[in-house]
């Protein structure tokens, strides 16, 4: 046999897509490659700190503060003038201001599956490739499993599902607080409309974001907070508990997140005290 002739086309093709997909590259973003060493390297936008801060000497910190609150002014009016589901979905996909739309998502905005008026609403972190693929959150691996878990619960017809952002980031990486924040009226709005009784928060990157807590997930899982609106006129109570993804990568602590679907199903049920 002879060991140096080239393989035929689509064996290399084959081999360079497993490399890649070793390496963790999922998605395409273009069709032609781009040679961004020709083009002059460019440092990513660097992410905005607390107002205080002072802008003086550091202009990549100060634009990007300004880029953010620009983007949640926007996102306010827009998430404002949504007077029902349909028109809150149609405002997202028109919103430009959460720099996700331009990173990670190849195909389109995800906002939202489930029951228009759940008393439960469910708030993940944000969508994956399945998620981009088909439009709606929690449809791949970790969403079965969501499933799974909220048939054997009951709660299958008692919930609408988002998430905190509505581009998959890059890679699956956690969403930044500066994608969290500008997506933020929206999600409020969609609790608005909604108007369920409890959140239940899926794993840290919601769970922090959402209550403005700096706890990990382990402290903050299976215990009732109050979650409050950005101007204080609306207050659910919440609960955080363990995000399906990592249900699927730690099978052991299911019954963590069980045990947590449980008290939250008890106090859905629990019959509302007379004032
Ligand atoms: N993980 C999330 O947090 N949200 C989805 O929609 C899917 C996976």
């Amino acid at each position: 046999m002879d060991h140096t002739a080239t393989p035929p086309p689509q064996i290399l093709v084959e081999s360079l897509l497993a490399f890649w997909a070793d390496a963790g590259v999922d998605c395409l973003y273009q069709d032609e490659a781009s040679d961004r060493i020709a083009a002059g390297l460019t440092l990513p936008p660097r992410h905005a700190e607390p107002s205080s801060a002072p802008a003086a000497g550091a202009a990549g910190v100060g634009a990007a503060k300004v880029q953010t609150d620009d983007a949640i002014v926007l996102a306010r009016r827009l998430a404002a003038g949504a007077q029902d589901l349909t028109e809150l979905a149609a405002a997202i996909t028109a919103f430009e201001g959460c720099a996700l739309r331009y990173a990670g998502a190849v195909r389109q905005a995800v906002f939202s599956r489930g029951l228009a008026n759940a008393p439960v609403m469910i708030i993940g972190e944000g969508p994956g490739a399945e998620e981009d693929a088909r439009g709606e959150p929690f449809v791949g691996r970790a969403g079965q499993l969501l499933d799974r878990m909220l048939a054997a619960a009951g709660l299958t017809d008692r919930v609408f599902i988002t998430n905190t952002v509505f581009w998959r980031p890059p890679g699956n990486r956690t969403p930044t607080l500066e994608e969290q924040q500008a997506c933020a009226p929206f999600v409020e709005r969609a609790i608005e409309l909604v108007s369920p009784r409890i959140l239940l928060l899926l794993g840290a990157a919601s769970a922090k974001a959402m209550l403005k807590r700096e706890e990990g997930i382990l402290a903050m899982r299976g215990r009732w907070f109050e979650w409050r609106s950005a101007d204080e006129s609306l207050e659910l109570p919440a609960m955080p508990t363990l995000h399906p993804a990592f249900l699927l990568r730690q099978p052991a602590a299911k019954k963590k997140a069980w045990s947590d679907l449980v008290s939250l199903v008890q106090r859905l049920d629990r019959p509302e005290r007379p004032h």
